[in-house]
């Protein structure tokens, strides 16, 4: 066992603190990981706010790269001294979906077996199974992705949460292919590589809607080719102005996918109105437990056709997606850098959680 600082969310709401954790030795299939870097999700938000659920106390962070420090004894798949990057879907090889070839919906994910704990002995609740707002934190050794070591911690630790979610609601989850029209709501690390993911692809239009014209213009160096600011215009008519014009039949048209990367009813409502017939709905945002499907008439689902899906962690596969995606990064044809808007300390995560709600970051990432 090994004492280390860390973020922890100790209670409802309040404010985040630097506090020491205990760190078990890691037992069979497990790792500690020194951690290099760890980007402020809003998720991590979510926690602190008792969004996601209530076992409180929580160790914040999860989307983080650093170094293998040492694997329990039956573990291969990594060493000490490997560079990884963190996820939080460790497939289990043997569930349902794992058996039927979708390991990405794996049912039974692996997280760490034993608690990290306050110096009290407190369990902790790592966000997501992972918990890196900490100098070195425990995880299952299948949450380590080995990527190319040369690669920047601050920009490809992104991969393990939001930047992943983006790129695969869009490439995984929508579909999105050559040719293909796209809009994205909501403009944040989740919805901005939701649009790098497009441009990727080779989407022929690719609409951003925020209500903030920073991430608008941000948005455009993604790969945006229309921006549309929602507080000023209807998101809907505009995103139906900029696809192509609707055929003959006179139906309203739309983008063949759109996702919602603010995850409200009122942006799920746009997203569901501005597809076209046929198309696509991607929900990657993540309500909170209070909110509710949208009120529209059972006969529009019917009418409209096409599919209403969510998106987990982009319907990734970290082991497939992670080296490909880093590979594309140091080649320079994927800007992970775009997103790391500042590197900041273990100390700044609750300022972090403010300016996020300012607006005009991407991402901050907390360098250990
Ligand atoms: N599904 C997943 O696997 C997954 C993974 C990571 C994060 N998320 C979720 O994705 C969402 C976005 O995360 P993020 O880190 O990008 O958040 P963020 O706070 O960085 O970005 C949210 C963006 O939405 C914009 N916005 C807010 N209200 C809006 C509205 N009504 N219309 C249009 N734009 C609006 C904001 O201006 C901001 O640019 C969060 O709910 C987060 O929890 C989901
Ligand atoms: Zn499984
Ligand atoms: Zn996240």
């Amino acid at each position: 066992m090994q004492q280390v600082k860390a973020v922890v969310a100790l209670a409802k709401g309040a404010p985040v603190e630097v506090v020491t954790i205990n760190v078990p030795d890691p037992g069979p299939g497990e790792a500690v990981v020194k951690v290099q870097a760890c980007g402020v999700c809003h998720t991590d938000l979510h926690y602190r706010e008792g969004g996601i659920n209530d076992d409180f106390p929580f160790l914040l962070g999860h989307e983080a790269a650093g170094l293998v420090e040492a694997v329990g004894p039956d573990v291969t798949s990594v060493a000490p001294g490997d560079f990884v990057v963190l996820n939080w879907r460790a497939v289990c090889g043997d569930c349902r979906a794992c058996n039927r070839g979708e390991p990405q919906y794996c049912f039974a994910t692996h997280n760490a077996t034993q608690k990290m704990t306050l110096e009290d002995g407190t369990e902790l609740s790592p966000a997501l199974g992972i918990g890196a707002f900490a100098e070195k934190t425990l995880v299952a050794a299948g949450q380590c992705t080995k990527v190319d070591p040369s690669a920047r911690a601050a920009a490809v630790g992104l991969l393990g949460c939001g930047v992943m979610a983006g790129l695969g609601a869009a490439i995984n989850t929508g579909n999105v292919g050559r040719g293909s029209t796209v809009a994205v709501i909501g403009c944040g690390g989740v919805g901005m590589a939701a649009i790098a993911g497009s441009a990727l692809a080779g989407a022929s239009r690719i609409i951003a809607v925020d209500v903030d014209d920073r991430k608008l213009e941000l948005a455009r160096s993604m790969g945006a080719t229309h921006t549309v600011n929602s507080s000023e215009v209807d998101a809907v008519e505009a995103i139906r102005s900029h696809t192509p014009p609707p055929d003959a039949t006179g139906h309203e048209g739309g983008a063949d996918v759109v996702i919602d990367a603010v995850g409200r009813p009122e942006t799920w409502k746009q997203a569901f109105y501005a597809r076209d017939l046929a198309g696509t709905v991607v929900l990657v945002g993540v309500p909170t437990p209070d909110m509710k499907v949208p009120d529209i008439p059972l006969i529009d689902v019917f009418g409209r056709g096409g599919s209403l899906k969510s998106s987990w962690y982009g319907d990734c596969l970290p082991s497939r997606d992670f080296p490909m995606l880093v590979d594309l990064y140091q080649q320079g044809r994927l800007d992970l850098d775009a997103f790391v808007s500042e590197e900041i300390g273990l100390d700044d995560v609750e300022a972090a959680f403010d300016t996020m709600h300012s607006g005009g970051v991407l991402r901050s990432v907390v360098i250990l």
